[in-house]
């Protein structure tokens, strides 16, 4: 019984590790340790902030968040922005009124706007579409410990250009060790300091890359943490029930099985 259980322990563990570099596709990812990964990670508030802040000065004016209600800035286990400042910062945004058709300011209730103007597609789901750099494949394992590897595949991409371009059929590419295929149509968005963070994080091109894949993840899977939360009560309530049912059969069983036979 017991090298059974070792067995599967070390080769979960090969698993776990084994993976991590496999499944990315061509281009060159590298780990990230999110605090969002790992069966108790949560969201850093700060750290979401943050990539919000870099979402909406840098980001935004190409790509869309189509899938996300504004309001859901203020959600326990987001950005947890405050009611007022949330208010506030739909004000960013114009969207066209479904009643009237004409443009307005949008309020917390509205979505993100969408935008592809720039051929720039929707972010609002890229971190799980882009999954995949720890499996899919496997037992899960690698995944829960892990992550699922698209915010390290969104903070590559951002933190893989070569400074190299090329033109063809009248496009600019851009060379990007991370992207499929080395050559990126967006323009490298990011440069040191193009965002300035009110909490005095500094503002590397690194660093802001890894808040706005840590923004990303949220926006994908804003109910990650009340997940993870579940499915530890769950393993308690099924450890608890194992053990009851445990101690019934024996006690049920006793009178029978403690018989010695002649
Ligand atoms: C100037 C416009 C522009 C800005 C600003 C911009 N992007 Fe992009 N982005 C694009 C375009 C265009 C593409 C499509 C590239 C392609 O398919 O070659 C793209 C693609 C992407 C992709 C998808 C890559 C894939 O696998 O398909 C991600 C992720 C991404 N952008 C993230 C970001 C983030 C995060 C920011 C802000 C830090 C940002 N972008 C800022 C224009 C932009």
């Amino acid at each position: 019984m017991f090298r059974k259980i070792a067995i599967s322990a070390v080769s979960a563990l090969v698993l776990m590790s084994g993976g991590a570099m496999a499944a990315g596709g061509e281009g060159h990812i590298e780990d990230v340790a999110f605090s969002f990964e790992g069966p108790f990670g949560k969201f850093d508030k700060n750290q979401l902030q943050r990539g919000l802040q870099v979402y909406t000065e840098v980001c935004s004016s190409c790509h869309g968040l189509k899938f996300v209600p504004i309001r859901t800035l203020a959600d326990e286990g987001g950005p947890q922005l405050p009611e007022d400042q949330v208010r506030a910062y739909a004000k960013n945004f114009s969207v066209v009124d479904k009643d009237t058709g004409e443009d307005r300011e949008a309020v917390a209730t509205d979505h993100f706007p969408a935008n592809t103007g720039a051929g720039a597609p929707d972010l609002s789901l890229m971190a799980k579409a882009r999954a995949g750099f720890h499996g899919p494949y496997g037992t899960g394992m690698s995944q829960l410990f892990n992550g699922i590897g698209g915010p390290e595949y969104i903070h590559a991409i951002l933190a893989g250009y070569s400074g190299e371009t090329k033109e063809e059929a009248g496009e600019t590419y851009y060379e990007n060790h991370a992207f499929p295929g080395g050559w990126i149509k967006m323009a490298p968005p990011l440069s040191d300091d193009i965002v300035t963070y009110a909490d005095g994080h500094p503002a590397t091109v690194d660093a802001m890359a890894e808040d706005v894949s840590a923004f990303l993840m949220w926006t994908a899977e804003p109910k990650l943490m009340a997940r993870k939360h579940m499915g530890f009560v769950a393993v308690l309530f099924l450890i608890g029930l194992s053990t009851l049912l445990y101690l019934t059969n024996k006690r049920l069983w006793a009178g029978v099985k403690g018989k010695k036979h002649a």
